[in-house]
């Protein structure tokens, strides 16, 4: 079994089905675990795979789900009527050269590893069928595993077409299996659909290799939940616990610490340095890369975003396609949107929003501000409630803001603008023109007071 298989695999993935008990408009392999579709989990394994092609059967919602992964490099295999899971496969087989090596898996059983595929692949050598099976304390529902007194399996009896005996049975069928081409196209044509439910059966292949004298090989899979199919959502979301829990252990043998595993969700990958400390109902989307000694307080969603060493992400702040460099500090309620890096040891307060921006090392935004289209140099400090003016109505400009520049409290920068390195800008000011370097430029209007002038007062009422 050990022994590389020679011939091309084609995988055919079954999607057809209509998934009425997920009680949906949206077909049931569209439905996201970790915020992918279930069909993408599926066909992302297979390609992991070494794969010749992926044939995807669908029927239901047909267009939806071509177009929800219109950009796989997928066969897709339309199956007008769900006559059952044999003539499902039996509508890809023409796309497949007699002299592959197939796979059959499930869009809607989402967890199967690369790793098991890999022994189900080898199962199936070049006269053998590979057969993913599984002992399960309740078979309710699923196929059973027949085998003769030699203990070799015999073939596969659905549970509607199952003696009292053979529903006792704990071994099941995963539905999941490998063979060569040439023997399953054979098969296919000889299937019929005189059993309980009417359907021509891919399960029925099994007792017919036997009957040829071929071996079936059968393999168990790694962990439970890698056979467990979606019906309804109340399986979905069993299934994202599952996969949710094993993202948070990966992590966690990983050297990063999460205070409650149960309360952490991936919807993408993760790459962790030493040491990172993960507080509550985080979520991390899309590629997140963080340094060493990062924290990331409680309630935060990262997406897409790299964080340095020693940087600390505060509760409640939400930072998305952004570069966080070493040792910055981020929020608490913090948002930082897409494109924006901020160097070294910068700081990045509460209610702020940051935005397609570059700020220097060491600058501060520790307050209430709006920083969009902007440069910022080093050790800058924008006061409390600066906003930049990016958008005119109809396009966006820049403000560029030098190092050491101190931006007083409630300034408005209305884009284009510069303001020079060291130059000082004094509170409430509106910024129209460049600020020189070096220099105090204010534009509110002078204070003055006005001397002996008399509140007015509520005339007395006529008597
Ligand atoms: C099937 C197996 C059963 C196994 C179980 C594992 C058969 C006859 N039975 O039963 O032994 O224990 O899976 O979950 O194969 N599909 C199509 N077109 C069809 C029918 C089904 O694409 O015409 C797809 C469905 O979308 C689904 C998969 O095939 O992804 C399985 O179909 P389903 O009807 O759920 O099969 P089960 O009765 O559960
Ligand atoms: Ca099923």
């Amino acid at each position: 079994m050990s022994e590389m298989r020679s011939s091309p695999l084609s995988v055919v993935i079954l999607a057809a089905g209509q998934g009425t008990r997920m009680r949906s408009r949206l077909p049931k392999v569209l439905h996201t675990l970790a915020g992918r579709p279930l069909l993408r989990h599926v066909v992302d394994t297979a390609r992991a795979l070494d794969v010749a092609a992926i044939h995807v059967v669908f029927g239901h919602g047909g267009e939806a789900v071509r177009d929800a992964l219109g950009e796989q490099a997928v066969n897709w295999v339309v199956q007008a009527e769900q006559l059952g899971t044999g003539h499902a496969v039996a509508q890809a087989a023409p796309a497949i050269p007699a002299d592959h090596h197939v796979l059959v898996l499930y869009g809607d059983v989402p967890l199967i590893t690369v790793p098991t595929l890999r022994r189900l692949v080898a199962a199936g050598g070049a006269d053998t069928v590979g057969l993913l099976t599984a002992e399960l304390a309740d078979p309710n529902g699923y196929g059973r595993i027949v085998r003769g007194p030699d203990g070799n399996v015999q073939g596969i009896v659905e549970q509607k077409d199952a003696t009292p005996q053979q529903l006792a049975i704990r071994e099941i069928n995963s539905g999941m299996m490998s063979m060569p081409a040439s023997r399953l196209q054979q098969w296919l044509g000889r299937l019929r659909n005189d059993n309980a439910q009417g359907e021509y059966y891919l399960t029925d292949v099994i007792a017919m290799a036997v009957g040829d004298g071929i071996a079936v090989h059968t393999v168990r899979a790694g962990a439970e939940e890698e056979i467990l199919g979606v019906n309804d959502r109340v399986q979905l979301a069993d299934l994202e616990r599952r996969y949710q829990r094993h993202q948070a252990e990966a992590l966690m043998r990983a050297g990063a610490t999460l205070r409650d595993p149960a309360r952490f969700d991936v919807r993408g990958t993760v790459e962790a340095g030493r040491d990172v400390v993960i507080d509550i109902n985080v979520v991390l989307e899309g590629h997140v890369v963080l340094g060493d000694n990062v924290s990331v307080g409680a309630h935060s969603i990262l997406k897409d975003t790299r964080v340095g060493d020693g940087a600390v992400i505060h509760p409640h702040s939400i930072v998305e396609s952004a570069t966080i460099g070493a040792g910055c500090q981020v929020g608490p309620f913090a948002r930082i949107r897409p494109d924006t890096v901020l160097a070294g040891g910068a700081r990045v307060g509460n209610f702020v929003e940051i935005k397609k921006s570059t700020i220097g090392e060491g600058s501060k935004i520790n307050h209430l501000s709006y920083v969009g289209d902007a440069t910022v140099g080093r050790d800058a400090n924008i006061g409390a409630g600066c906003i930049t003016c990016n958008y005119d109505g109809v396009n966006k400009h820049r403000t560029v803001i030098g190092d050491r520049a101190f931006i007083g409290s409630d300034t408005q920068l209305v884009a284009p603008v510069e303001v020079g390195d060291d130059a000082v800008v004094g509170a409430g000011s509106t910024i129209t023109r460049p600020a020189p370097a070096g220099e105090l430029t204010v534009s509110r209007a002078r204070q003055t007071t006005v001397r002996g002038w008399k509140r007015p007062r509520k005339k007395p009422p006529p008597t």
